[in-house]
């Protein structure tokens, strides 16, 4: 078989075999294909798409593309988390040691920034020493003393979508539904929880535009969890604005640990709640999604969720100082904050921009293996649907350099729409599929 077949046969709308997906993603990996052709691969897959079979041919091929790991030995049920990616998105942080502290063990792999959404390892390595690269045994050993991990793709499970991953973060082919399905799908299959919660992101800040896009990749990757014997639940959630207020790795993080000092905004908060909620229901734990976001919000209040992530921290080898005290997080030397031109309501905001004003300010990478400034961000003071004044602040842009600042200033700028009319706020969430 020839590569170069492969992408023609692919750039021609053709189905491509199990055989073809499969000696794509082994060549891949074992390094004999190299990243253009893979990049070719990629944006045929992109712009031509596939079908079920090849979408699931792909999955599996991805998940048995190095180890899969068999948790029967660690705990009864062990449970995971993925989202689709979006801006601000900070729900791994809360939510995963609210359940772990209610007594469900969750062992998660993470990923990295990718295009204009954040990443939740990003984000962690804002705690000094937090080590993103257990191996099996570390991962396992870890779930079975304290009940949660939150580490990267190593210890080659899914190495594929480790590559393929960050080569679509810089390829412009990460919006792809088979893409997405297979990445997150081919991680949870080979984590090997019994258990998945997935949160389905639409709208600006997300891969996915509109409901139906939405809907159509949680089903896929609820019918190829079934199809692998796992229990799935997704949650199709907005992402037309940031989650929360803080979009940036440290101040992420920041912002993680107001909620679980039981502070924070709202629509964080409760989108937390619900994804660890529905988290607590498909493990076994609670009969309903509500009495899950109740024990969830318990696990906060008592401050057990936040005793746990300590623990978590601490097991990783970050400085859990930084929990404590989240004063020692290095701040950026430029921090301005931006005024409201005029009156009024905001209407709309661009959340992928905001996302790419961060990546810009040296939150995210630009290219593969870019390193990232921690510090950098922004915080929005602002929702939709909410009435302003004229010079009410906006937003806080936090910089590197004046120049950069200059930047995110006028881009974010432009992404916020202020209206003269009363506009109405969000949904949280649009749908639920179980
Ligand atoms: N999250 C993933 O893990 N993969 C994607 O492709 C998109 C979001």
């Amino acid at each position: 078989m020839r590569m170069v077949e492969v992408i023609e046969r692919k750039r021609d709308g053709e189905e491509l075999s199990r055989e073809e997906i499969g000696f794509f993603i082994d060549g891949y990996v074992r390094g004999e294909i190299p990243d253009y052709q893979a990049s070719a691969l990629l944006m045929a897959v992109m712009l031509r798409g596939m079908t079920d079979s090849e979408t699931r041919d792909l999955t599996l091929a991805m998940a048995r593309s190095g180890e899969t790991l068999d948790l029967s030995d660690v705990a009864d049920i062990v449970v995971d988390k993925h989202s689709t990616g979006g801006v601000g998105d900070k729900v791994s942080l809360v939510a995963v040691p609210a359940v772990a502290a209610a007594g469900l063990p969750v062992g998660k792999m993470s990923g990295r920034g990718l295009g204009f959404s954040g990443g939740t390892l990003d984000k962690l390595e804002s705690i000094p020493g937090y080590r993103v690269d257990l191996s099996v045994a570390e991962f396992k050993a870890q779930l079975r003393d304290i009940g949660i991990v939150l580490t990267g793709q190593s210890a080659n499970l899914a190495p594929a979508d480790g590559k393929l991953y960050a080569l679509r973060d810089v390829t412009g082919t990460v919006p792809s539904l088979p893409l997405i399905v297979s990445s997150i799908m081919s991680k949870k299959i080979a984590a090997g929880a019994d258990a998945i919660v997935l949160d389905v992101k639409v709208g600006t800040g997300a891969f996915m535009r509109t409901l139906d896009e939405a809907r159509a990749l949680a089903l896929a990757m609820v019918r190829i969890g079934h199809a692998v014997g796992r229990r799935v639940a997704a949650h199709i959630a907005d992402m037309n604005q940031p989650l929360g207020r803080a979009v940036g790795n440290g101040l992420e993080i920041r912002e993680s640990l107001e909620v679980l000092r039981g502070g924070g905004p709202h629509d964080l908060i409760d989108h937390c709640l619900r994804i660890a909620g529905e988290l607590l229901r498909v493990g076994g734990v609670v009969p309903d999604l509500e009495s899950g976001i109740r024990r969830a919000a318990e696990m906060i209040e008592t401050g057990a969720a936040l005793e746990k992530f300590r623990a978590l921290i601490a097991a990783q080898g970050g400085d859990v100082r930084y929990v404590d005290e989240p004063e020692r997080f290095p701040v950026a030397p430029v921090i301005e904050s931006v005024t409201a031109p005029r009156g009024g309501y905001v209407a709309g905001m661009e959340a992928d921009e905001i996302g790419m004003a961060v990546v810009d300010l040296g939150g995210g990478r630009e290219k593969k293996g870019d390193p990232i400034d921690h510090r950098v961000g922004v915080v929005m003071q602002v929702q939709i649907g909410d009435a302003i004044q004229q010079d009410q602040p906006l937003f806080t842009v936090h910089a590197a350099s004046v120049e950069t600042k200059d930047r995110a200033v006028a881009r974010i700028k432009q992404a916020i729409q202020i209206s003269q009319s009363q506009v109405e706020r969000l949904p949280l969430f649009y749908d639920r599929i179980t």
